[in-house]
């Protein structure tokens, strides 16, 4: 491995972490357990994790130590004699929509070169994304919507009223939701899940134009990681409730609180990024049981070739 760029053989690797992960939550989809789905797939993935030779250090993971048994934040995973990976993962992204067994449920993880990527700690995040070929700039996160609404229109070559905007469904973008209708844009609301978000606008078959709104922190970096590879823009900057969140970032080396990032600030060099569906949904189908086999569907990416592939897996159970 060059300093920069992590070996393709890793690449199966982390398939293989993912799919574990969405396997384990999977046995729980529609029980209206969260937390139990959710440590399933924890404890899934940091097994799999666990059992390769990589010297891996969690930076986007449970939590911070003092509230996540499991793939905390500075977790060392891996067998420690491999190369040195920074990684961010959410081995549930969606534990409602698992629990209640609704559509586009992940187990999600990046990797990037030791020291390469956002330690973003565990608050929220304003966000602004689109997909690839657009010139750089063509939506900012200090723009209104109504305004990043016209410029995207008008860079596609299109009226506002074509132009489709992801938004997670939550009172605090209420305001948000009617401006970017007001301006005629159709608003596809999501109930969870902003990484899948974020990544509907990079596929062209979702409709998707944009994503905004507030969301996770880690769940930013991660969707960054998903768009680093296929190209996209993304803009995303830290949102603190109260000192604790702020002090918080701190420790995390953060020195400049109102910073604007983009993608490329977030992730900082080339990156893998491995999606799997827990329930079928716009990108990816869920986890499958059928005549003895189970069956998992993975995305998987690659900064440094501009890869994307999808992997079916088939197992005798
Ligand atoms: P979980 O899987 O941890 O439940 O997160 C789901 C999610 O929808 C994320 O995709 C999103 O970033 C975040 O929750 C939004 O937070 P909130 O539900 O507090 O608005």
């Amino acid at each position: 491995m060059t300093s920069q760029t992590l070996d393709r053989v890793l690449i199966m690797d982390a398939v293989r972490v993912a799919e574990e992960a969405a396997i384990a939550a999977w046995a729980l989809a529609g029980r209206g357990d969260e937390k139990a789905a959710d440590q399933a797939a924890v404890d899934a993935m940091r097994t799999a994790l666990n059992e390769l030779s990589i010297d891996g250090v969690i930076v986007i993971g449970e939590g911070e130590r003092d509230e996540a048994p499991m793939l905390y934040i500075g977790e060392k995973v891996g067998t420690g004699t491999g190369p040195r990976i920074d990684i961010a993962l959410d081995p549930l992204e969606g534990t409602t929509l698992t629990a209640k067994a609704m559509a586009n449920a992940l187990a999600v993880m990046a990797w990037a070169p030791a020291g390469t990527m956002l330690h973003a700690p565990d608050t929220y995040m304003d966000k602004i994304a689109c997909g690839p070929g657009y010139p750089a700039g063509v939506v900012d996160l200090d723009r209104s919507p109504a305004d990043n609404v016209r410029s995207l229109a008008k860079a596609k070559g299109v009226e506002p009223s074509d132009i489709t905007v992801c938004v997670l469904d939550r009172p605090r973008h209420a305001e948000i939701i009617a401006s970017l209708r007001d301006v005629g844009a159709r608003v596809y609301l999501i109930t969870d899940g902003d990484v899948a978000g974020v990544m509907n606008t990079a596929n062209a078959d979702t409709g998707v134009d944009l994503y905004v709104g507030q969301g996770g922190a880690p769940e930013g970096v991660l969707a960054c990681a998903a768009l680093k590879c296929v190209g996209g823009q993304f803009q995303g900057r830290l949102v603190f409730r109260n000192a604790d969140e702020r002090a918080r970032a701190i420790t995390h080396g953060i020195t400049d609180l109102d910073k604007k990032y983009d993608l490329h600030e977030m992730v900082r060099a080339d990156a893998i990024f491995v999606a799997t569906g827990v329930t079928s949904g716009a990108l990816l189908d869920g986890v499958r049981m059928e005549g003895g086999f189970v069956h998992t569907h993975t995305l998987v990416m690659d900064s440094s070739t501009s890869t994307v592939r999808q992997v079916r897996m088939k197992r005798r159970l």
